[in-house]
């Protein structure tokens, strides 16, 4: 995909309420977005794609939603404090602050000032923490101080045994949590790529540590998988383990997935061994064991960790410029999301060819049937050919034409988003058709 196809994935996105600039009308809030009516869908679509894979279709994951305010205690035992930084250098011409580690990536060399080409006019590397501090209560100050959580996965480490005494799950466990995270990112950009608040999609997963290579290596494939099973090919992913000093302060081994960017290959979701690092840490600054005992061996260990990391608005960038395709229909050029119909916004649109009150009761009819289901789009405005190129172009998989004969013979016509292919079906048949057209 050309880079100049980022932008038509951008556009297409703000035109059919995808994804909208935060706070637009006062200007745009930097690297803030919104999801309007058709990406919240989609956002859902992910979320719960990941969900029913990690945790609906296995019996040893149990899902959790913990608080994304947290005391600093916390990141104080998790390392973040001290160690969740980027090096920052300032440019003493031109005032402007870097990512040291990113001026290659901005235009720059390490010793020239992307900014303004200056030679070695940079200050000393200092560290700059990327969580974001707020103030509990109506006093700011020491000891009111909490911080929004910069990854969801301490919440699973602080409710480790709370979990462990409620589910009576063992290890090989795992708990899983979807929700916002925040960093405060010094160069966001690339769309929704790198923003300072985004979703994640966090499995700790708690082994005997004998067994945390062999996990390490399933849950790698098993990730990888993941996004092929949801439509993206293959060639356009890879897993990539992370050099010596790429590695986070909690990690022993990370691999990335890495998906084909416009601008390039890069992370789509880690997967790293934290070991026992995060429970040991939390262990000694709380004062609580936070061990599993395990009666058949009759020993107590500190289970490790191996850790698939997503998130969700980078997962849902991949998905669309993975799906996004041009081709000719008749003659006609169109715009098509080839999207995984778990992902499509919405599964199924019905469509009356008038908007006569003959055949919009029927229509509706066939609406609410179907919305009982499946999300369903319903339009009755503009000619026929255009409302099919409207629905391929947010990926909707099948469309439902009502026509007058529908009066008469109780059947209407299934139109397939990729092949354009339509077939007649009796409205008795309709929602069993559908399902095996989608798939579920
Ligand atoms: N708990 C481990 C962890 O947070 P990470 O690699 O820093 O690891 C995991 O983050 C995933 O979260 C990334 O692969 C990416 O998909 C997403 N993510 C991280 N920072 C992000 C940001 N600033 N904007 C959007 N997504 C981000």
């Amino acid at each position: 995909m050309a880079a100049t196809e980022l932008d038509q994935v951008v556009n297409l996105c703000k035109r059919r309420g995808f994804v909208y600039p935060s706070a637009e009308i006062y200007g745009g809030f930097r690297s803030s977005y919104d999801y309007g009516p058709l990406g919240s869908l989609m956002l859902r679509n992910v979320r719960e794609a990941w969900i029913r894979t990690m945790v609906q279709q296995r019996d040893d994951v149990v899902l959790i939603d913990a608080a994304i305010l947290a005391p600093p205690q916390v990141f104080e035992a998790s390392g973040h404090l001290a160690n969740f930084s980027d090096p920052l250098v300032d440019c003493t011409k031109c005032k402007q602050r870097f990512r040291e580690d990113h001026l290659v990536d901005l235009g720059g060399g390490p010793d020239t000032c992307p900014g303004c080409g200056a030679k070695g006019s940079f200050t000393e590397a200092r560290a700059f923490n990327l969580m974001f501090k707020t103030f509990a209560g109506p006093v700011e100050g020491s000891g009111a101080e909490v911080y929004m959580r910069p990854e969801t996965a301490q919440g699973m480490f602080v409710n480790f045994l709370n979990v462990l005494q409620t589910s009576r799950k063992k290890p090989p466990f795992g708990i899983a949590q979807v929700g916002k995270s925040f960093r405060n990112e010094i160069t966001p950009g690339n769309f929704i790529f790198r923003t300072r608040e985004f979703e994640q999609m966090e499995l700790e997963f708690f082994v005997p540590p004998a067994e945390s290579a062999e996990w390490y290596d399933y849950w790698c494939k098993a990730r990888l998988q993941w996004y092929v099973d949801l439509g993206i090919p293959a060639d356009m992913l890879v897993l990539r383990p992370h050099d010596a000093d790429e590695l986070s302060h909690y990690s022993s081994g990370t691999s990335d997935i890495e998906f084909k960017y416009p601008w390039g290959w890069g992370e789509l979701e880690g997967v790293a061994q934290r070991t026992n690092y995060d429970l040991t840490q939390h262990a000694n600054h709380s004062g609580t064991k936070l061990d599993y005992f395990d009666q058949a061996t009759n020993e107590r260990y500190i289970p490790y960790v191996i850790e698939p990391a997503a998130g969700v608005n980078r997962a849902m960038a991949a998905f669309l410029l993975a799906a996004y395709d041009e081709d000719i229909i008749n003659d006609e050029p169109r715009t098509v999301l080839r999207l995984h119909p778990r992902l499509a916004p919405y599964k199924v649109a019905v469509l009356p060819l008038s908007k006569k009150d003959t055949l919009t009761p029927l229509a509706h009819q066939i609406r609410r049937t179907l919305s009982e289901r499946y999300m369903v789009d319903y339009d009755e405005t503009q000619a026929i050919g255009k409302r099919y190129r409207r629905q391929d172009e947010v990926g909707t998989p099948l469309c439902v034409t009502v026509d007058f004969d529908s009066l008469e013979d109780n059947a209407v016509t299934i139109r397939d988003r990729d092949t354009t292919a339509q077939v007649r079906v009796p409205i008795a048949d309709l929602l069993g058709e559908i399902s095996a057209r989608l798939g579920f």
